[in-house]
């Protein structure tokens, strides 16, 4: 009687078993079947009922259901687990003839890549590269580099203002009086930075731009080294068969002052739309340090001499790239900026 509801109950499981397709209903059978309060547990707590003689032979024969139950258990286990890492796999199959992402290098501007070509001419002369701040005193924009208050070359360089000692510097000639303040004799420096100026934006003008400054003070410095350090900065930037020229022009901090051009590296000094028929371009200014700019900062302009020059930076950009206006520097299209 008991072994006919013990086949009974192992026949049901191992058919439950089979038809699970879930290992959560397989922990369910494990419970009904096996469990402290399962089926197979409550036949042999009716152990007691069993003649004694037979009792070890039914133990027996739950034992066995028990172990075929567990077994087919473990086994279904097995399968659904191995099915589920296979669909897993499906899943994850990597597509490696998808195209990648492109990974988008930055670019330097054109500016920078003018500015760190310039840095490198006169580094190779010996220069040293400095800065100084834009946010400067009206002292070292101006007075120190003898332009007085109410002197007319103000209104040339107007600019913002943030009280009425401190400004936005306008010219990066203020780190001149900086260095010559507190270097040590001689001095060899190339300052490039912003400059700002209350100008209107348009092809040739912003309110923000950058410029260069160099600076040489030293004993027996002559219009001579001025000469050939800008003819030789020329040639190294615009090409070996390119001249200069000096125009007499005026600053308030040279004397005497020059603007320099160069021949057109584009036709070489023929005449063409790039110098608008001249054969020359200009590229900066420049003169030997005014005497009284010398004693300002401190240095005796008996025993000492020198020359600066200032050039725009983006002029020189928009000239060696033959770009025409200069808002393209500043609007970072990247159509524009991958072409340099
Ligand atoms: N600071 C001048 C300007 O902004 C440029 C300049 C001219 C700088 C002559 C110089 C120089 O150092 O010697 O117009």
């Amino acid at each position: 009687m008991e072994s006919n509801r013990l086949k009974q109950i192992k026949e049901e499981a191992l058919k439950q078993i089979e038809a699970s397709n879930a290992l959560d209903k397989l922990n369910e059978i494990r419970i009904n079947y096996l469990g402290k309060k399962g089926e197979l547990t409550s036949l042999l707590k009716g152990m007691k009922d069993i003649k004694a003689e037979e009792r070890p032979k039914f133990g027996q024969m739950v034992n066995e259901a028990r172990q075929a139950i567990e077994d087919m258990l473990e086994e279904s286990k097995k399968k659904l687990m191995q099915v589920a890492r296979e669909e897993q796999l499906k899943l994850e199959v990597i597509d490696v003839t998808l195209p990648a992402k492109k990974n988008n290098v930055g670019h330097r501007h054109p500016n920078m890549i003018t500015l760190e070509e310039v840095e490198r001419i006169f580094i190779g002369m010996g220069y040293e590269v400095v800065e100084g701040p834009e946010v400067e005193y009206a002292y070292y924009n101006f007075e120190a580099l003898n332009i007085p208050e109410n002197h007319p070359a103000r209104d040339e360089q107007d600019t913002f203002y943030i009280d009425d000692k401190i400004l936005l510097r306008t010219q990066t000639s203020p780190v001149q009086v900086r260095m010559m303040e507190k270097k040590k004799l001689p001095i060899r420096i190339l300052a490039p930075g912003r400059v700002y100026r209350s100008d209107e934006v348009d092809a040739t003008h912003s309110p923000c731009f950058h410029q260069i400054e160099g600076l040489v003070i030293d004993k027996n410095i002559t219009f001579a080294d001025l000469k050939g350090t800008l003819q030789e900065f020329a040639k190294e930037l615009f090409g070996p068969q390119t001249k200069v020229k000096f125009r007499p022009h005026h600053f308030p901090f040279t004397e005497p002052s020059a603007e320099v051009d160069v021949t057109c590296f584009k036709c070489g000094g023929k005449g063409c739309r790039m110098c608008k028929g001249s054969g020359w371009i200009e590229i900066l200014g420049c003169g030997m340090v005014h005497p009284r700019v010398l004693e300002m900062s401190g240095i005796d302009p008996e025993e000492y001499s020198g020359f600066a020059f200032g050039v725009g930076l983006e002029r020189i950009t928009l000239l060696k790239y033959e770009i025409d206006d200069m808002r393209l520097l500043y609007e970072n299209d990247v159509r524009f900026l991958k072409q340099f």
